[in-house]
């Protein structure tokens, strides 16, 4: 017994390992549940009894030599040349493939984040709509041109036909349905249209619609409430004008313009020398509407706008063509990295 104690003292002494295999090598060679040490305090019940003493002593010393043993490799395999030896501490590193926001997705944060600051929450619906919730609900007359073919695409689901939704206005419909006022909603959402893909014009596009219902809401708070939105997004110098237009769902409508940021109303080809750039539309929600969506036009009265992401986004960060949104090219979408 002594002799093979001796012996593996020796052995641990002068053991030299190269790696983590041999590490472990050495670990269930000597210290394992099933290794020499264990082995030998196993035996150690036949020692005879006048030796035990001093036999024991030298068992213990073995193993803590060997588990200093094992310390002693680990460490300096952890800081050996020979691991450390294959790295070039030099070369410079690697860079990482970092993501960036999409513009749309940028500004259309942005746009949200705006009108949550004044009680605005946030709807979603469905892409895929049906003529109610797209047109009909929103007064559209049967023979308006948006229901055409030419304008809308349309698709068969089952028996009916349904149409891509060609505004979130359709979400507005779907919130007035479920929700009594007072209402506070915008819809963000990808949008469709029968156009010829041009840097002017596609097939899909972005929108914001806001919608707001409550008892007493005037035009005033309609024209304020884009007046603080306009200063929000463009800057406090920003300015807006109205122009009566013509929307199915509301009465009275209005085209909203903004003063020109890229000139500061000087003139220039973005706002096409006259100062002022479209941005939205927008009027007193149609009491016809109100009705249609289980709302009591004598008691309520709200506003509505909306507004194209791609738009404000070409004005932001002077994109010009509407293509480059939709064609994620990485060198187009690297240029947003810094942006948020
Ligand atoms: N739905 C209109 C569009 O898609 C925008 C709009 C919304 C106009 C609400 C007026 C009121 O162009």
């Amino acid at each position: 017994m002594k002799e093979l104690i001796e012996q593996l003292k020796t052995q641990v002494e002068n053991a030299e390992i190269k790696n983590t295999t041999d590490l472990e090598q050495f670990r269930i060679k000597y210290l394992g549940s099933k290794g020499e040490i264990k082995n030998l305090f196993n035996d150690f019940k036949n020692v005879p009894n006048d030796q035990k003493k001093e036999i024991g002593q030298q068992l213990n010393q073995l193993r803590m030599a060997t588990e200093d043993k094992f310390t002693l490799l680990k460490e300096q395999l952890e800081s050996s040349d020979e691991s450390a030896g294959s790295l070039d501490f030099s070369r410079s590193g690697e860079s990482f493939p970092l993501g960036s926001h999409h513009p749309i997705s940028l500004v259309r944060a942005e746009i949200i984040e705006i009108f949550s600051r004044i009680g605005y929450t946030v709807s979603e619906g469905p892409e895929i709509e049906d003529d109610w919730h797209n047109f009909s609900a929103l007064n559209f007359p049967p023979e308006h041109p948006a229901r055409d073919m030419q304008d809308t695409f349309f698709i068969e689901k089952g028996e009916n036909e349904m149409a891509l939704r060609t505004h979130t206005s359709s979400v507005q419909v779907r919130v007035m349905e479920n929700q009594q006022p007072p209402i506070r909603t915008i819809s963000p959402g990808r949008v469709y249209r029968n156009e010829a893909i041009s840097a002017r014009a596609h097939c899909f596009f972005h929108q914001v619609e806001g919608l707001y219902i409550d008892k007493n809401v005037s035009f005033a708070d309609l024209k304020q409430t884009l007046l603080y939105f306009a200063q929000e997004l463009f800057g406090e110098k920003a300015q807006i004008r109205l122009r009566p237009s013509y929307f199915p769902f509301t009465e009275p409508s209005a085209e909203v313009d903004v003063s020109c940021s890229i000139c500061n109303s000087a003139g220039c080809n973005v706002c096409k020398y006259t100062g002022w750039l479209e941005i939205l539309g927008c009027g007193m929600v149609d009491p016809n509407v109100l009705e249609a969506s289980g709302i009591d036009s004598t008691v309520y009265s709200g506003f509505a706008f909306g507004m194209g992401i791609e738009r404000i986004t070409q004005l932001k960060y002077k994109v010009n063509d509407l293509r480059l949104y939709s064609e994620n090219d990485i060198r187009f979408l690297n240029q947003f990295k810094s942006a948020l």
